[in-house]
C-alpha cells in the first residue's frame, strides 16, 4: 500500500473526525483541510517512524491539547494505533524491503566543520552539489549542530535547483565516515515529488542525531531514491 493511501486509510479519519475544528479551519499547521494531499504533506512533519509514540501526533492526543474530543480520551492510545497502522502498511515495507543497500545513491563526504567552528547553539550549513549524480544545477543541503562530545544534531534537509525543478525523493541516511548510524536514522519519507522552486523543505522540524568520532568527521548522505 502506498503512503499516501495507508495515511488516507488509517490516520487522515482521525484527524477530519477530531482535529478539524480548529486544524482544518484556521489553525495552522493545517492538517486536517478537506485536501487529503496537503494533510499529508503538512502531518510528515509530526510523525516520529523511529519512536512512534513520541510522535507530536500522538503525543498531541494526550496532553489535553484536545481534551474533549474522542481521541484524545483514549490517552493517545487509539493515535498510537493509527500511527503504527500507517507505520506497519504504508512506510515500513518500503524500508525493509530497502534495506541499506537500497539506499545506495551517495553523495560524496564532506568534512564536518570542526567543534569550534560549530557553535553549540547555532546549526551551520552544509551542501552538496548533486551534478555528479546525474542532475545538474541540483543542490542538497542540510544544517549541522555540534550537539555535544559525542553527537551532532543534524535537520532541515532541503533540495535547491538552478533552474527550478522537481525531483522524486524516497528516504535519506546521513553517514559519519561512511557509516550509517546504528540507531537506524533517517528521514523516512516515503516517495514524494518535490517541487523545488522554494528549495523544498522535506521535514522542518525533525531533527536526526548522529553519533560524532571526533574532529575530522566526514559526513555523507545515502538516498533510496533521488531522480528527476
Ligand atoms: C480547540 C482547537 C484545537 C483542536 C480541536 C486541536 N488542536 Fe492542535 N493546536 C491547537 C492550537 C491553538 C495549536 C497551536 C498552539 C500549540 O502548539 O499548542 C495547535 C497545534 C498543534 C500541533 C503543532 C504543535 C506541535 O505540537 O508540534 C499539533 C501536532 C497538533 N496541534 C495536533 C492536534 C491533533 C492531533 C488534534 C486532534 C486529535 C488537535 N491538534 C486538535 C488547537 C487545537
Amino acid at each position: 500500500m502506498s503512503y499516501a493511501a495507508a495515511y488516507e486509510e488509517y490516520v487522515y479519519p482521525l484527524l477530519l473526525r477530531d482535529c478539524a475544528s480548529c486544524h482544518g479551519v484556521s489553525q495552522v499547521p493545517l492538517f486536517a483541510s478537506t485536501n487529503v494531499q496537503n494533510s499529508v504533506n503538512v502531518t510528515m512533519n509530526f510523525f516520529n517512524f523511529t519512536n512512534r509514540p513520541d510522535s507530536a501526533m500522538v503525543r498531541r492526543t494526550t496532553d489535553g491539547h484536545c481534551s474533549n474530543q474522542p481521541v484524545c480520551l483514549t490517552n493517545g492510545s487509539e493515535m498510537l494505533a493509527a500511527v503504527e497502522a500507517l507505520y506497519d502498511n504504508g512506510v515500513k515495507n518500503i524500508n525493509d524491503d530497502s534495506e541499506l543497500t537500497d539506499f545506495d545513491i551517495a553523495v560524496p563526504a564532506v568534512a564536518i566543520p570542526a567543534r569550534d567552528d560549530l557553535n553549540p547553539t547555532a546549526f551551520l550549513p552544509m551542501q552538496w552539489d548533486l551534478s555528479e549524480l546525474g542532475l545538474p544545477g541540483y543542490r542538497f543541503s542540510i544544517e549541522i549542530q555540534y550537539f555535544d562530545e559525542f553527537s551532532y544534531r543534524i535537520r532541515n534537509p532541503k533540495f535547491h535547483s538552478v533552474p527550478n525543478g522537481t525531483l522524486k525523493v524516497g528516504g535519506i541516511r546521513p553517514m559519519v565516515n561512511g557509516h550509517f548510524d546504528p540507531a537506524n536514522n533517517q528521514w523516512a519519507l516515503p516517495m514524494k515529488t518535490l517541487a523545488t522552486t522554494n528549495a523544498g523543505v522535506l521535514f522542518t522540524n525533525f531533527v536526526i542525531v548522529m553519533g560524532r568520532e571526533g574532529d575530522g568527521d566526514v559526513l555523507s548522505f545515502a538516498f533510496e531514491v533521488l531522480e528527476k
